[in-house]
């Protein structure tokens, strides 16, 4: 078993972090991943509702295993009830990512729950460290979904790693027992796991979305603002999404300016996710993406992942 200061901490059986996801990661495949051995998270998005992540957090915590949840810095300045919330559903580890998180991290210290950020450089990595993070998220641009699209995930790490004494897990492109062993043979603590799991049946991925995604190669995704713009959610300055590329992409990136100004296209948008023509509507993934060849149960990703990485780590080890 790969013994790490993320398995110990957490008592898991595979130093795997399922990434919250919002939209994808609910209570359903938090559960299915702690079930494979790993630490499942809830994905809380910016305009999710209290009730949601109570419910959400009661099927997680239905399978009896540790589980974390993911928010949302910039929307928890509007929304501090979703940090209430989920504070009071029992999760081990609280991830507060992308924004102001340090008032978040104060009020976890104390509780007995962890706190974790995802962090793009090594001056936000130093930032957390000294800020009371626990766990400290290195996550490189090939990552899916929302992110810094500064550093790649391994010169992100090395350089990480060397910057702070905690426990670093690695997050971005990390897919396949391969690249579970490359970052805990760098020194990581554990992956921090999203794309390779928007195939598994108890993610919230529609059936198309996830046949888009099975189709998809690594050279598929395009860090983006267009979803965003169109849709007037507020992202901060910094923080663009990773997503697959599309149609709608091709029309508007370039022209975000025109784009905001548009309510034809915000309808279409608007119109293409309630259809699930993802022509127009966007996935949003990382290149890890060509690495996903089949749908697998998320306890099934995590088990194997961390087989696969302890038969490759063994291979430099064996006499
Ligand atoms: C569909 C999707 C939704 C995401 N939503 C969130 C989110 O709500 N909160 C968050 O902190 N990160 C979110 N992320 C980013 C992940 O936490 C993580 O950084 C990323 O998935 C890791 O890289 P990988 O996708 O290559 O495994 C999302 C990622 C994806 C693919």
């Amino acid at each position: 078993m790969l013994q790490t200061a993320l398995t110990e901490r957490f008592s898991l059986r595979a130093p795997i972090i399922g990434a919250p996801m919002a939209g994808v990661a609910g209570g359903d495949l938090a559960a299915a991943v702690s079930a494979g051995g790993g630490l499942g998270m809830i994905g809380v998005g910016s305009s999710t509702r209290a009730g949601s992540i109570r419910a959400e957090a009661a099927k997680a915590r239905a399978a009896g295993r540790p589980f974390g949840i993911g928010l949302m810095a910039w929307a928890l300045a509007e929304r501090p009830d979703q940090f209430d919330a989920a504070v009071e559903s029992g999760p081990v580890l609280v991830a507060v990512s992308f924004g102001a998180y340090q008032p978040w991290a104060d009020r976890l210290r104390g509780t007995g729950i962890a706190a974790a950020t995802q962090v793009g450089d090594v001056e936000e990595a130093r930032i957390a460290a000294d800020g009371g993070i626990d766990v400290v998220v290195a996550r490189g641009s090939e990552a899916g979904g929302h992110g810094r699209d500064r550093v790649a995930t391994l010169p992100l790490l090395q350089a990480v790693l060397d910057a702070v004494e905690l426990p670093v897990v690695a997050a971005g492109g990390i897919a396949t027992g391969r690249g579970l062993a490359a970052v805990l043979a760098a020194g990581a603590a554990g992956a921090w796991v999203g794309t390779a799991l928007l195939a598994s049946p108890e993610a919230g991925t529609s059936a198309a979305a996830r046949a888009r995604a099975l189709a998809a190669s690594e050279t598929d995704t395009v860090c983006t603002t267009v979803f965003d713009v169109a849709q007037g959610i507020r992202w901060p300055a910094g923080f663009p999404g990773r997503a697959l590329a599309n149609e709608f992409w091709r029309r508007w990136s370039g022209r975000e300016t025109d784009l905001a100004a548009s309510p034809e296209a915000a309808a279409q948008l608007r119109s293409a996710r309630a259809s699930g023509d993802f022509d127009l509507a966007y996935v949003y993934a990382g290149q890890g993406v060509g690495l996903l060849r089949q749908v697998r149960s998320a306890a099934t990703v995590v088990a194997d992942m961390a087989a696969e990485a302890e038969r490759h780590l063994r291979r430099w080890t064996a006499s």
